[in-house]
């Protein structure tokens, strides 16, 4: 069997982590394709390095753009390509610009798509994410779904004969890179002015609809700086970028900004916190994993499941809330109860090469 990967973002690469360890030791042939989406190196190469990934044997090159001209610019590139090497699945990962243009560029080539990541659903048509999952869904051969509740939507959108709940890949990833760091009794890097010793908040924002509208993000800000307690604020580029473009500091109050975190080192940063503020989809999951309560800075989430049990909550506007009701919540302790494994045992990267095969036989 012949797969070709399509990745191109930073939470892509840490799936691919996964996906290349239980390719690594099997019989079948995996090409990987990088579309370049990300390109900074804590973004992209960090993740090759660090999961001993072979460099891509594809790498596009193609940057940042408005959604059309970055999506085109995908396509335009992965068609030759994929017309040459002639795989038996094209795997797309979640819900990029990479994902959507290599699976639309698979499909018009009648090339068997698989969608990892299949189901989520966050119902906010606002957020280029859902047109991209949704639109991939229902052009894959198959869908590889993370959890119960993702195929419990693609069956209510009749796509439930595709569907197949693999489990999540970045559970793997997640434990896998856990147990390394308590075995070494790993201390994070943090942003300077933050005591990995004593309490502190782990945070990242990078959603356009929190960081493309100013007086929104400028409220997001002043409320992490208001926090009783020091916040390391992993710093996306767009974050940067637009903080900077709207005169907003980073660092101010108990906001501390530093780069993004090799994913390790992210790893042993919510080893390290007393909770996690976010507006990311995966570092939900990787501190409801790591046991850490989490504070979302969205409306809703894809991951319904963290939300049982308190162990995220959902606070789209913290500065609509009193100054003691954002604070008792963003410091919260973790929830005693016991977790669940709604995501799977870690073993979903085995389990994706395992349906991949069967499917095709
Ligand atoms: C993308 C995904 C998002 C995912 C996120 C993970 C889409 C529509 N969005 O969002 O689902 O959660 O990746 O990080 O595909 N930039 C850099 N360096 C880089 C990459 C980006 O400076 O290496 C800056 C540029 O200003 C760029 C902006 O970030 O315009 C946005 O990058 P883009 O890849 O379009 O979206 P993300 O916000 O990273």
């Amino acid at each position: 069997m012949k797969v070709v990967s399509i990745v191109g973002a930073r939470p892509q690469l840490v799936k691919l982590g996964a996906i290349a360890a239980a390719f690594k030791d099997s019989e079948h042939e995996h090409v990987v394709i990088h579309t370049g989406q990300h390109y900074d190196p804590e973004l992209s190469d960090v993740f090759f390095t660090e999961f001993g990934i072979p460099e891509p044997d594809f790498h596009l090159g193609i940057g940042s753009g408005s959604h059309g001209a970055q999506t085109g610019a995908m396509l335009a590139a992965i068609d030759p390509i994929l017309d040459a090497e002639r795989p038996d699945w094209v795997l797309v990962y979640g819900d990029t610009n990479s994902t959507i243009a290599g699976a639309l560029s698979a499909v018009k080539q009648h090339l068997p798509v698989a969608h990892l990541e299949a189901g989520l659903r966050s119902f906010n048509r606002r957020m280029p994410e859902e047109h991209n999952r949704v639109l991939t869904d229902h052009c894959a051969d198959l869908l590889l779904a993370p959890s119960d509740e993702a195929v419990r939507h693609l069956t209510s959108e009749g796509l439930g004969s595709r569907a197949v709940n693999v489990g999540d890949v970045m559970v793997d990833v997640c434990f896998h890179t856990r147990d390394a760091v308590l075995a070494a009794g790993e201390r994070p890097e943090l942003p300077a002015g933050i005591d990995p010793g004593q309490p502190f908040l782990v945070s990242t924002l990078h959603r356009a609809e929190n960081t493309d509208d100013p007086e929104l993000l400028a409220a997001l800000i002043e409320s992490l700086a208001s926090l009783p307690i020091p916040v390391a604020l992993l710093a996306h580029p767009r974050l940067q970028a637009k903080a900077d473009q709207y005169g907003l500091k980073l660092t101010q109050g108990s906001l501390h900004a530093g780069k993004p975190l090799p994913y390790r080192q992210l790893v042993a940063a919510v080893l390290a916190s007393s909770g996690v503020v976010t507006d990311s989809g995966g570092l939900q999951k990787e501190a409801y994993l790591l046991g850490r309560a989490c504070t979302t800075l969205r409306t809703e989430t894809e991951w319904v499941e963290t939300l049982e049990g308190g162990w995220n909550v959902l606070v789209p506007r913290p500065d609509q809330l009193t100054r003691e009701q954002w604070h008792a919540t963003a410091t919260r302790p973790a929830p005693g109860t016991a977790l669940d494994a709604p995501y799977g045992d870690g073993r979903a990267g085995f389990e994706v090469v395992r349906v991949l095969a069967e499917r095709l036989a």
